[in-house]
């Protein structure tokens, strides 16, 4: 566990949705005893997933507090047992114009505010300025990796566009027979320079859970919500030795 008065700010980013950003970001955040913030305005992200209706809140917290500034109050956190303490979406968020390097200031100054070990920034699917803030602040990016044609042409592009941030790449939705050329083409791709993580099973069963609460953090866990949760774990040790 990182010291924490050095906390560790890890970003998942992906070009594409619906990659497994969010249930990674939010697994790591309760595997890491971290904060969760969420930076993706679209409905049905972390927010709501943690049990906090985006839409009930008049203000962004993360907006009045950008506009404090980094030397500002970091704003507070939203906190309930067996959850990742989380610092909520918005709606406003998608038309803030917020400037990245406003943002990375901010999460940093937050980050060591908040005295927690990791801060796990969940983000919105592309390139955009509040994605392009948390990854400039970030100590390392963990990029989720579908193992499809598609999805791996999009990763080739990610991992030129992303060159000089230091990666994290993490198999996701793997099927129990993985398609061996996808292997193949993910391990040429990381060519021993880029940290790949221990892959995550597809679960079809996440898809349609109804319980929110966090995999790696579920009190008397039945038999396959424990096989996950002990996959996403690993992911989480390997962030662990990649932050250094
Ligand atoms: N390992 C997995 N196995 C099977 N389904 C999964 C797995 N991880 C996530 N899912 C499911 O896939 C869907 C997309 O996951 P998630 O919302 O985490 O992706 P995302 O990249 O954050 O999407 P978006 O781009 O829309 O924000 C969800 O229904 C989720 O429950
Ligand atoms: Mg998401």
């Amino acid at each position: 566990m990182q010291n924490s008065s050095h906390p560790r700010v890890v970003t998942v980013a992906a070009a594409k949705g619906g990659v497994g950003k969010t249930t990674l970001a939010y697994e790591l955040a309760a595997a890491l005893s971290g904060v969760l913030v969420d930076l993706d305005w679209d409905a049905g992200g972390a927010t709501r997933m943690w049990g906090f209706d985006p839409l009930s809140a008049a203000r962004a917290p993360l907006l009045d507090a950008l506009e404090r500034g980094p030397e500002g109050r970091a704003p507070r956190l939203k906190r309930r047992p067996n959850q990742p303490a989380l610092l909520p979406a918005h709606p406003d968020l998608a038309a803030s114009r917020i400037d990245a390097d406003l943002l990375s200031d901010c999460l940093g100054a937050w980050a060591a505010a908040w005295e927690m070990p990791y801060v796990v920034v969940d983000t919105h699917p592309g390139a955009n300025p509040l994605t392009d803030g948390a990854m400039q602040v970030a100590d390392l990016v963990v990029v989720p990796v579908v193992l499809g044609a598609r999805e791996m042409d999009a990763l080739e592009a990610i991992v030129s566009d992303y060159a000089g941030y230091r990666l994290l790449l993490v198999p996701t939705m793997v099927p129990p027979v993985p398609p061996r050329r996808f292997v193949e083409r993910l391990a040429a791709l990381a060519g021993g320079q880029i940290a790949v993580a221990p892959p995550i099973s597809e679960h079809r069963w996440i898809r349609r859970r109804l319980r929110r609460a966090a995999l790696v953090t579920q009190p008397n866990p039945g038999v396959r919500v424990r096989a996950a949760a002990a996959e996403f774990r690993a992911v989480a040790e390997s962030v662990e030795v990649a932050c250094g």
